[in-house]
Formats: C-alpha cells, sequence, structure tokens
C-alpha cells in the first residue's frame, strides 16, 4: 500500500512538533518545509526526528526542505507558518503579519498539491483557514481548520482534573471560533455516560469553561516565549490521521458552513466527520436558546476578524 504524504509547512514548535507524533505514528511519510532564511533548520530537524525511529521502532520517512518541489503531490498539507503569541499578544494581533504569510503558503501548496486536503493550524485560526481557502480555490471539504480538537481537549483535560477521573472517560464538544467565544455544548458534555451537569455546579463548570477559553492564554504566560504546542500538534496529528486512515472521526473543526447553522459563508468550528474526502459532513445539533446566542456572538466575531483581514490585505 502506498503510504501517504504529509507535508508540514512550518517546522517550528507546533510544525516539528506535529512531524513528531505523524512519523511516530507512522501516518505516512513526512516533509517538514520552512522559509529559506532558516537555512537548514528543518533538514536538521526532519533528520534528528528520522534518526529516532530505529530506538523508537517506527518506520516513517522525514524529509526537512525549504524548497516546496519536494512536497509535491502531498496528500495532507498542514500549514503552522506563521508568527506565535508572546505575552501580552492576542491571536488577532498576529492577524497581519499571518494572513501574508498564510497567503503565500497557500499560493505554493495550490501549485504543488493541488489534491490535497489542507489543515490551516496559523493564527488567528479562524481568519487564516478562510484566507487559505480563498486562495487555494479548492472544494471546501478539502480546507479545514485546527482548533475544536485542541479546545475540547483541554476542556476534556480540566474536567478530568477537577473529578479525579480519567481523560478517556470524558467527552465533550465545543463550538465556535477558537477564541474568546468558544461554545461549551453541555448536553454533549459527558463524564463516563453521566451528563457533566449532574457532577459540577454550574457556577464550577463556568469557571472551567473560562479557564478553556483563556487556555492558550495560560500557557503563554507560563511558557513566556511563545505558545502551546505539545496539545496543539497531537490535537492536528489526529486530524491528519482521521485523514490517512479514513477514520472518520467526529470531531469539532473550523468548516465552511453555508447554510449549515445559518452561518452564511464563513469558516467557524462545528461537529465534522473527517474522513480521507476532509470535512465529509457538518453534524447540525440541536442548541439550545442560550447555545444558539452563543454560537451567534462567536461567529459575529469571526465575521468581524475575516473583515478586518480583508481591509489589512486590501491596504497592504
Ligand atoms: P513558531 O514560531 O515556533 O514556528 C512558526 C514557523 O513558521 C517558524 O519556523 C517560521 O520560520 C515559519 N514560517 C514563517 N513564515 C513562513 C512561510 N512563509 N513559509 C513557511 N514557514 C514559515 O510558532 P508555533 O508555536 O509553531 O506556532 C505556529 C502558528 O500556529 C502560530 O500562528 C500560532 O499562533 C498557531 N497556533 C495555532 C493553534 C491552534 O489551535 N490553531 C495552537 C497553537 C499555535
Ligand atoms: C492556543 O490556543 C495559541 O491558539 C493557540 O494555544
Amino acid at each position: 500500500m502506498r503510504r501517504a504524504k504529509i507535508t508540514i509547512i512550518g517546522a517550528g514548535n507546533v510544525g516539528a512538533t506535529c512531524a513528531h507524533w505523524c512519523a511516530a505514528n507512522e501516518l505516512g511519510d513526512v516533509v517538514l518545509l520552512d522559509v529559506p532564511q532558516t537555512e537548514n533548520m528543518p533538514k536538521g530537524k526532519a533528520l534528528d526526528l528520522f534518526q529516532a525511529s530505529p530506538i523508537m521502532g517506527f518506520d516513517s520517512r522525514l524529509v526537512g526542505t525549504t524548497d516546496y518541489a519536494e512536497t509535491a503531490n502531498s496528500d495532507v498539507v498542514v500549514i503552522t507558518a506563521g508568527i506565535a503569541r508572546k505575552p501580552g499578544m492576542s491571536r488577532d494581533d498576529l492577524l497581519s503579519t499571518n494572513a501574508k504569510i498564510v497567503t503565500n503558503v497557500a499560493e505554493q501548496v495550490k501549485a504543488t498539491s493541488p489534491n490535497a486536503v489542507v489543515i490551516v493550524v496559523s493564527n488567528p485560526l479562524d481568519a487564516m483557514v478562510q484566507r487559505a481557502y480563498q486562495v487555494l480555490g479548492f472544494p471546501s471539504h478539502r480546507v479545514i481548520g485546527q482548533a475544536g480538537v485542541l479546545d475540547t481537549a483541554r476542556f476534556r483535560a480540566f474536567l478530568a482534573m477537577e473529578l479525579n477521573v480519567s481523560v478517556e472517560d470524558i467527552s465533550a464538544m465545543l463550538m465556535g471560533g477558537h477564541g474568546d467565544t468558544m461554545v461549551p455544548i453541555a448536553s454533549c458534555t459527558s463524564v463516563g455516560g453521566i451528563p457533566v451537569t449532574q457532577l459540577i455546579t454550574p457556577e464550577r463548570l463556568e469557571q472551567i469553561v473560562q479557564r478553556t477559553r483563556d487556555g492558550g492564554a495560560e500557557i503563554v504566560s507560563l511558557l513566556k516565549t511563545g505558545s502551546a504546542y505539545y496539545a496543539p500538534a497531537a490535537a492536528t496529528a489526529q486530524m491528519v490521521e482521521a485523514v490517512v486512515r479514513d477514520k472518520k472521526r467526529l470531531v469539532p473543526c473550523a468548516a465552511l458552513c453555508n447554510a449549515e447553522y445559518g452561518v452564511g459563508g464563513y469558516y467557524v468550528g462545528v461537529p465534522v466527520v473527517i474522513g480521507s474526502g476532509g470535512v465529509e459532513k457538518i453534524v447540525e445539533l440541536q442548541l439550545t436558546d442560550s447555545e444558539k446566542a452563543a454560537f451567534q456572538k462567536s461567529v459575529d466575531a469571526v465575521k468581524s476578524l475575516v473583515a478586518t483581514m480583508g481591509q489589512l490585505l486590501a491596504s497592504a
């Protein structure tokens, strides 16, 4: 069987760690690409990771490069290129710089891997995935944003810490943008099948939700030199796996919603089924009135971010 070809653009913290998870789980052969100014950094990281394979017992080839020719005809392309958040910066502060970077990257991916499923990670996520979709011109099911898998994992981790139970027993769903307006769906959050609302008071649950919303900022304030990467990379690798192994995972991701949830043509976090075709289905949940209102607020924030990005790109 032909091995999947996975290209990861941006060989920084998230990109290199994602390469690590993808290779260690034998999801395919990995090409790690960064800008020429980094000289041989992606080559060094790929070689180092490959040299771990005889020890750890995984069989994936890894190549580092600054040349898109080596990424040609990838099955999956992950975009982590861009600058990351530093203390005091919001995700939206990254908008202008990363919009230009993602535009450039998407142009090259379009030319070299026209049939790939593209997973965007760069922030601010909801605007960057919209930009990648505009530039790539691929069908929307082949352009997906990673945020919900990470945000849900954080929520699950905090709930496991609160209840002193295994993370394995926690199921959760968060919708909306990757930002301060993400929306937890209480009816889809359970612990060993027990609705979370039977185990945690509404006040305490709201505190845990708020910690989840602030989850990225919490790591930034601890690291001081950049933003989270282990969990973001693991979340991205799970999406890569869903594509290359046609897993049909039902997870929250940023997908282009037209009529769905009445969004009208924007990328926003919703439950989707991911398989070899990318987003194979957008699942429409019955939301309560308060969830609908919170989701609409989140969609409005995404729309405003995309509008600002359009103005910044037009004036550049
Ligand atoms: P990093 O600074 O460690 O790595 C970014 C890499 O992108 C650098 O190596 C840089 O040289 C490279 N790069 C810049 N311009 C490029 C271009 N035109 N082509 C190819 N590579 C280019 O940053 P980190 O921590 O890896 O984060 C990457 C991005 O992912 C940031 O925008 C960050 O905010 C975002 N992020 C998103 C998350 C999500 O859940 N969606 C979670 C964590 C990070
Ligand atoms: C995070 O949530 C920075 O978006 C990144 O950690």
